[in-house]
C-alpha cells in the first residue's frame, strides 16, 4: 500500500517524498509531456561507454541532457534532429519500458547545484534507488508511484540515486511504462 495522496516522507537531510503531489495534474502533465515527445522524439542515448541506454529521453527548456562516446552535457539542440528542444521550463523525460533501468549517478552535470532537482512520476510504480553523496553507502529502496514527487537539495544534491528495472505490468493512464519528469536549473 502507498502512503495517502499529501503524506510526505523525510527519505534525508533534504530530500522529501511528496506522496501524489501531482496526481490531480496527471491528464495535463501527461498531455503536455506528449507534446514535447511529438516535437522532441524519445531517444536511447549511447553512454561514453559505448552502451546503448535503456532508458529513452526527450528533454524541454533551453538546455537538454545529452550523452554520446565523448561524454554527457546539457545541450541547446537535439543533437540528431539539429533543432532546439521545445519550450518549457528545464526539464528532462524518462521513458522506462518494462526492464529498463537507471544505474546509481549524481546530478552534477547542472551549472548551479543550490537548485533542488524535483522529481516527478507518471504510470507503472517504480523503486527508486537513494543514497548519500558517498558511494561507499547502501542506497535505500522507495516505491514510486503515479503522481508521486521526489524533490533532493542542499545537502542530499549530490546524493547517489538510481531506479531499479522497471517490473512489469498496466497502468491505467500510460499503459507499459513509466514516465519522469526531472525539473533541474541547469545553465
Ligand atoms: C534521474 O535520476 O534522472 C531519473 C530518476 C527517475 O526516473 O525517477
Ligand atoms: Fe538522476
Amino acid at each position: 500500500m502507498s502512503p495517502t495522496a499529501g503524506a510526505l516522507t523525510q527519505i534525508a537531510p533534504g530530500a522529501v517524498l511528496l506522496h501524489g503531489f501531482a496526481r490531480e495534474a496527471d491528464a495535463d502533465l501527461l498531455q503536455a509531456t506528449r507534446s514535447v515527445m511529438t516535437q522532441a522524439p524519445l531517444r536511447h542515448w549511447q553512454t561514453p561507454g559505448g552502451y546503448s541506454m535503456s532508458v529513452a529521453m526527450s528533454n524541454c527548456g533551453a538546455l537538454g541532457w545529452v550523452s554520446d562516446p565523448k561524454g554527457y552535457s546539457y545541450a541547446a539542440l537535439d543533437p540528431v534532429s539539429n533543432l532546439p528542444w521545445p519550450a518549457m521550463p528545464a526539464c528532462l523525460i524518462n521513458e522506462y519500458v518494462p526492464g529498463a533501468k537507471l544505474s546509481l549517478h549524481q546530478d552534477k552535470d547542472e551549472k548551479d547545484l543550490r537548485a533542488p532537482i524535483v522529481s516527478l512520476s507518471m504510470g507503472l510504480p517504480a523503486v527508486f534507488l537513494f543514497g548519500t553523496p558517498s558511494r561507499k553507502d547502501r542506497a535505500q529502496r522507495y516505491r514510486l508511484v503515479h503522481g508521486d514527487v521526489v524533490v533532493w537539495g542542499g545537502p542530499s544534491r549530490l546524493a547517489y540515486h538510481g531506479v531499479a528495472a522497471l517490473a512489469d505490468g498496466e497502468h491505467a493512464l500510460l499503459g507499459r511504462r513509466r514516465l519522469n519528469l526531472t525539473f533541474r536549473c541547469v545553465g
